[in-house]
């Protein structure tokens, strides 16, 4: 096990729950009476995704897991375009909402939907095993303080902020519990 894949995996949670809150929204139809709720909730993921969680991947992970691991060189590659796309996908999603174009916010949500998902299935499936498993411990170590640092430019609390976010939108556009019902 390596810390710095753990906390990785851990973000991954708050992506997944977060856009599984925007599939259910938009699938309702139900975008256009809560759009200051979506406008939040799009702006968090903006933020959360973008700004945070690839931009922490891209200074911190993936130019050590290239160098240890030159087999992924071509994959990392791919990886930093799927971020650029998510990028775009949000911020055409943000311009589509503000304009209040339904049918293209709808549509665009569900790609970052597909879009993440498979992205983070990727990082997940294919080479965070591969790091777990091998990566130096002193890289894992030097990785984490990389982490740290980063993580000052957000404040000492953003974990638990976006925690918080995420379930308090989650209740609050879903309704409390949506997600429990079927998994215990
Ligand atoms: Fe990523
Ligand atoms: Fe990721």
């Amino acid at each position: 096990m390596r810390i710095s894949v753990t906390l990785l995996q851990y973000e991954h949670g708050i992506v997944r729950q977060t856009i599984d809150v925007l599939a259910e929204v938009v699938k309702g139809g139900r975008a256009p009476e809560r759009k200051a709720d979506v406008e939040e909730l799009m702006s968090f993921l903006l933020d959360y995704l973008d700004r945070f969680h690839h931009a922490k991947e891209e200074e911190c992970f993936f130019p050590q897991v290239v160098n240890y691991f030159p087999k992924f060189k071509e994959d990392v590659d791919g990886i930093y375009d799927d971020h650029v796309e998510a990028r775009e996908l949000l911020e055409a999603g943000i311009k589509a909402l503000d304009e209040e174009d339904w049918e293209t916010f709808n549509s665009l949500s569900m790609k970052v939907v597909h879009h993440m998902t498979a992205h983070v299935e990727k990082e997940e499936n294919n080479i965070f095993p591969t790091v777990d498993e091998d990566l130096p411990l002193e890289v894992d170590e030097a990785m984490n303080q990389c982490y740290q640092d980063f993580l000052r430019n957000f404040g000492e609390d953003y974990y638990q902020k976006a925690e918080m976010f995420a379930n308090e939108i989650q209740d609050r556009l879903l309704g409390p519990g949506f997600f429990d019902k079927g998994i215990y």
